[in-house]
């Protein structure tokens, strides 16, 4: 089936091909916590150094959570919405003292961590402990739209919810991590906003946008 094809040439399309990312070297949850948070609003090239200075400064979520906050905003300098800063720090002062220093493995704790939305829930949980939940960002609603040829827009809450319930659909049994991941690395090195690079696709046979001619059309995104 489309589904099947799509998740299974995926995921062996993404072992094959996966950058070596500094927070893909481990699944240690506060790398990848910390990660999430930096490439939020910033693109990967950028947060390499930032991300290898930090996980120097402060390596674990008790030296984070012991930091003073200038400190913590001085490493920071330069990748902005500073805001994240603090309430990562604030968040991993919650961890240090409500959980041992452990982060988390369930969807509602991590969910009521502060700064973290259901994205980063979905990221930290199945890049670090594999659980099967989707992590869906602008990047992965533009790869399942165009593949499914989804014409809804997803600028609605609606459309993110069923974008998950899809996502969760997709995952391989025992491979919720490395599935995800290549999701993200789909959209940002072949299946982009711009100009997408189909050729190379490893899911392009299937592709009902790309059939469609729609590939650059979608998502549908509404202003405001
Ligand atoms: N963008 C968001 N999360 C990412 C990740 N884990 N790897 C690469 N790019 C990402």
């Amino acid at each position: 089936t489309q589904k099947h094809y799509f998740s299974t040439e995926l995921l062996s399309w993404y072992r094959r091909h996966k950058r070596d990312l500094p927070w893909r070297r481990s699944r240690n949850p506060y790398y990848i916590w910390v990660s999430e948070i930096m490439l939020q609003q910033t693109r990967v090239d950028t947060v390499i150094p930032y991300f290898n200075r930090f996980i120097d400064k402060f390596p674990t979520v008790q030296a984070l959570a012991e930091a003073p906050e200038d400190e913590v905003l001085k490493a920071w300098e330069g990748l902005g919405y500073y805001s994240r800063a603090r309430n990562l720090q604030s968040a991993v002062r919650e961890v240090n003292e409500r959980y041992g220093g452990v982060v988390p493995d369930t969807k509602d704790d991590v969910a009521s961590l502060k700064g973290v939305g259901p994205y980063t829930t979905g990221a930290i949980l199945s890049i670090a402990y594999n659980k099967p939940e989707p992590a869906v960002d602008g990047n992965v609603m533009r790869v399942l739209s165009r593949y499914f040829l989804i014409e809804d827009d997803i600028m609605k809450p609606k459309t993110r919810v069923r974008m998950e319930a899809l996502a969760q659909e997709l995952i391989p049994e025992g491979a919720a991590g490395d599935f995800n991941q290549a999701l993200m690395e789909l959209g940002a090195l072949v299946c982009t906003p711009k100009s997408p690079h189909c050729l190379t696709c490893p899911v392009l046979a299937h592709c009902d946008g790309r059939a469609a001619g729609m590939e650059e059309t979608l998502p549908v995104k509404s202003k405001a």
